[in-house]
């Protein structure tokens, strides 16, 4: 079994040293490349900046979503199970200044486009391949996190909230496609990878 998995913010450049992100630590997914590789999982990582690079499994490291995309497509064929657990921002600067930016007296218009929806774009060429969201909500949480979960096409998705961002306890929820949730209580991020890893096994690969 090969689970290829997504974590960590994304940076989109707005000059030579600034940026837009996301807050993320990448603890989450890291976790859970670990906990994966610990069950039995072939796993390549795909980690954005900020973090070190965990020792022991495959990590290719990008910056931008653009970056992470293309990695994403460049090992889907190879994996049975994506996990996209990148805080990957939804929008990125239009142009990119190759100088630093001088400040000036007044306001300074920046135009953002769209960022492809890594997730949502592998949801349409999933084929067999089980496939697990996040969702990051501050409110109506299980609505929006049902949507997504469709919308993506995703086999389940993580409801979880902006307190968990570079936190190291996270209190989320499953929800599957099949109607089902899980909650969990308020664990370390450790104890959540591990405890969604063996979900993951019990409810997509029928193992106790
Ligand atoms: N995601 C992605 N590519 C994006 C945005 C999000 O792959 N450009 C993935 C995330 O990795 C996560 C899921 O989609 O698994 C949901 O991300 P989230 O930030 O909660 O939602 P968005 O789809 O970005 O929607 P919104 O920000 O409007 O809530």
């Amino acid at each position: 079994m090969k689970a290829l998995v997504t974590a960590g913010p994304t940076r989109e450049y707005l000059d030579s040293v600034r940026y837009l992100s996301n807050g993320s630590s990448g603890k989450t997914g890291i976790e859970l490349a670990r906990a994966l590789k610990q069950s039995g999982f072939s796993v390549k990582l795909i980690l954005g900046p900020g973090s070190e690079t965990p020792k022991n499994i495959p990590t290719v490291r990008t910056v931008s979503a653009l970056q992470m995309f293309e990695q994403v497509k460049r090992n889907f064929g190879w994996c049975d199970i994506f996990v996209s657990c990148a805080a990957v921002a939804d929008y990125r600067p239009q142009k990119i200044s190759r100088k630093k930016i001088k400040k000036g007296a007044g306001p300074l218009m920046v135009r953002l486009v769209p960022n492809p929806d890594i997730l949502r774009t592998m949801g349409v060429r999933k084929g067999r391949k089980i496939l697990v969201g996040f969702a990051l909500e501050d409110a109506q949480g299980l609505q929006n996190a049902r949507k997504k979960l469709k919308e993506k096409n995703c086999d389940m998705i993580v409801l979880n909230s902006p307190s968990t961002v570079e936190a190291d306890k996270i209190s989320a929820s499953l929800l599957f496609s099949d109607g089902s949730a899980l909650k969990l209580g308020k664990i370390s991020k450790d104890a959540f990878a591990k405890k969604l890893c063996q979900t993951i096994l019990k409810k997509f690969y029928g193992s106790i």
